[in-house]
């Protein structure tokens, strides 16, 4: 096949966006169901895109060979960069910059690098640009409510650059793969159950495929069009049918928590002797109770999606006894234990140690008045709704 039928089939050339100012909205997350389980190949996840918003604007740079990158992101320092002439390689030089603010902007970097070998390899030029984000994904003192900026500057970044090269990806798959693309050569850790939200928007059933797959292909060179062409193992993105009668909550309890230091002492705890059986029984529990509640908002049901959410919440408490692990704090179990009492079922969201819960109940219940007892007891309700499908 050659590359411009390879290239239909992934995209629609849009010539009229070519190196136009280019703006982009991506959504934060949270997980609903099948955290950590979903760190393993083939283990599904239910999640949420939410209506706060991380956003991009990439415009041609006016000095040839350079460019920056900015944000309004608390402690972010601008990234000069300069572009190799001689060998109009695409990779980028820096200014002369701390090694610190290189770090910070290892994501956009890495977005900006797999496109462009994209770009490279359909035969065209790349261009400069100044890329600059806003973010409304952290409080306003700058805490992160844990929705996950490092994914959506990585899509956010994929999206520009790939509009500012005149190309609308025909599926947001697509777009999951640069992003996870660019996060699997910074060795990321994660599930990218965070990257499936946000590409897809609203309510996505998504299950992981396999990283060691990924990462034997990336060793082997293998080019970024091909590893857009082929299934990824396991990997599946659904679009879950929304429950138009159910309300959902968000609790914020004020304490911001590192989803990579948990995620870690995990990984640490389960080298010890004993803990194959736990983990696996965990696994095998956690896939059954996900596809139950997939199929309870298939057929509508908010008690059974509410039943499968208290069944979750279970399972994570008796992973976190077992592994030592504080996934539901002193504040989340409150959040939880007042949910419970205006029949809202409720969970800790995403890796926990603190960040947000989540509650859902009926429409129909008196959810003024958890709210009102949640701020009493010091859990902030953030009035954030469930964000609309994306692309
Ligand atoms: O804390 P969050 O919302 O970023 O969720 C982390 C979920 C984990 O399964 C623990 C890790 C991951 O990458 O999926
Ligand atoms: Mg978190």
């Amino acid at each position: 096949m050659n590359v411009s039928s390879v290239m239909s089939k992934l995209f629609e050339i849009k010539p009229e966006l070519n190196f136009q100012t280019q703006h982009v909205k991506v959504p934060g997350k949270l997980y609903i169901s099948g955290e950590y389980a979903i760190l393993e190949p083939g283990h599904p996840a239910i999640l949420i895109a939410v209506d706060q918003y991380l956003t991009s604007e990439l415009s041609m740079s006016l000095k040839p060979y350079q460019g920056s990158i900015s944000s309004d992101l608390p402690g972010m320092q601008t990234l000069n960069y300069r572009r190799h002439r001689e060998t109009e390689a695409i990779k980028l030089i820096l200014e002369e910059q701390s090694a610190g603010s290189i770090s910070d902007w290892r994501y956009v970097l890495s977005a900006i690098e797999v496109v462009e070998d994209l770009i490279h390899e359909i035969g065209r030029p790349v261009q400069d640009y100044r890329l600059k984000f806003s973010s409304e994904l952290a409080s306003q003192e700058g805490k992160k409510y844990g929705f996950g900026s490092s994914g959506a500057v990585t899509v956010a970044a994929v999206r520009s650059l790939l509009q500012f090269y005149g190309l609308a990806a025909v599926s947001p798959v697509t777009i999951f793969k640069l992003a996870t693309i660019a996060l699997m050569r910074l060795e990321s850790n994660g599930s990218f159950g965070d990257i499936a939200a946000i590409t897809l928007g609203d309510w996505v059933y998504y299950q992981s495929f396999d990283r060691e797959w990924l990462k034997a292909r990336l060793s082997k060179e293998t080019t970024i069009l091909d590893l857009l062409l082929v299934e990824w193992p396991y990997l599946k993105l659904e679009h879950v049918p929304a429950v138009e009668d159910l309300s959902v909550l968000i609790g914020w309890t004020q304490s911001p928590a590192s989803t990579d230091d948990l995620v870690a002492y995990l990984h640490q705890q389960m080298d010890q002797a004993n803990t194959i059986a736990p983990y696996k029984a965990f696994l095998d529990q956690s896939q059954e109770s996900v596809e139950r509640m997939y199929q309870a908002f298939k057929a509508q049901e908010i008690p059974a999606i509410q039943e499968e959410l208290a069944n979750y919440r279970h399972l994570l408490l008796k992973l976190s006894k077992h592994f030592n692990l504080t996934i539901e704090t002193p504040a989340l179990s409150q959040l939880v234990n007042l949910s419970q009492a205006y029949q809202f079922e409720a969970k800790s969201s995403g890796a926990g140690g603190g960040d947000c819960g989540i509650a859902i109940g009926h429409k129909n219940q008196k959810s003024q008045l958890l709210i009102d007892q949640w701020q009493e007891n010091g859990i902030q309700a953030l009035n954030i709704s469930v964000a609309p499908l994306q692309m």
